[in-house]
């Protein structure tokens, strides 16, 4: 199994994933919708979940389950307003990474369908944005997204 070569290997591995999340979150920080949905002043932290939650996915290192357990992605989005502008902005800022990225077209087409897909299943409101606090104020049944802290 070892012998196979994963989409991870075969996009670059590590360097392509570091490239897409820094383009990734560089839009975020000028999006006036997503940026206040990030708790921590500092975006390094997310950008470093998301990165290794990506690369464990498409077959790269494990760290991301090491250190953050399942992902349960649809569960730990639950404290935050996703609503369908918001998956649409987080949409356009990937968009913008994936085309920094320079893939063969079939890995870039393999990549954004997950991507747009994963975006869809994330929604977990209707409710306009700027109505109420920006994280819901109760997180229901989600996880803490950062039980260790
Ligand atoms: C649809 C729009 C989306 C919005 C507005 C959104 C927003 C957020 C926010 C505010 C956080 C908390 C930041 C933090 O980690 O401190 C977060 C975490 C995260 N998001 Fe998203 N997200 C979206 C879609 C996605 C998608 C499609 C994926 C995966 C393909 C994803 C993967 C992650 C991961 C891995 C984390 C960290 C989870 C952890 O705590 O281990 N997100 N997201």
């Amino acid at each position: 199994m070892s012998e196979q070569s994963t989409f991870f290997d075969e996009v670059g591995g590590h360097e392509v994933f570091r490239r897409i999340v820094d383009v990734f979150y560089r839009e975020v920080a000028s999006d006036d919708v997503l940026r206040p949905m990030y708790p921590e002043e500092d975006l390094g932290p997310a950008a470093e979940r998301l990165l290794l939650f990506l690369e464990q996915y498409w077959g790269g290192p494990t760290t991301y389950g090491e250190t953050r357990g399942h992902p349960r992605l649809r569960m730990r989005h639950m404290p935050f307003h996703v609503n369908p502008e918001a998956r649409d902005r987080w949409l356009r800022a990937m968009r913008i990474a994936v085309d920094e990225a320079k893939m063969s077209p079939l890995h870039e087409a393999t990549l954004w369908d997950y991507l747009q897909r994963a975006a869809h299943a994330m929604v977990n409101t209707f409710e306009p944005t700027g109505i109420g606090p920006v994280a819901k104020p109760h997180g229901g049944t989600a996880l803490p997204l950062h039980p260790e802290a």
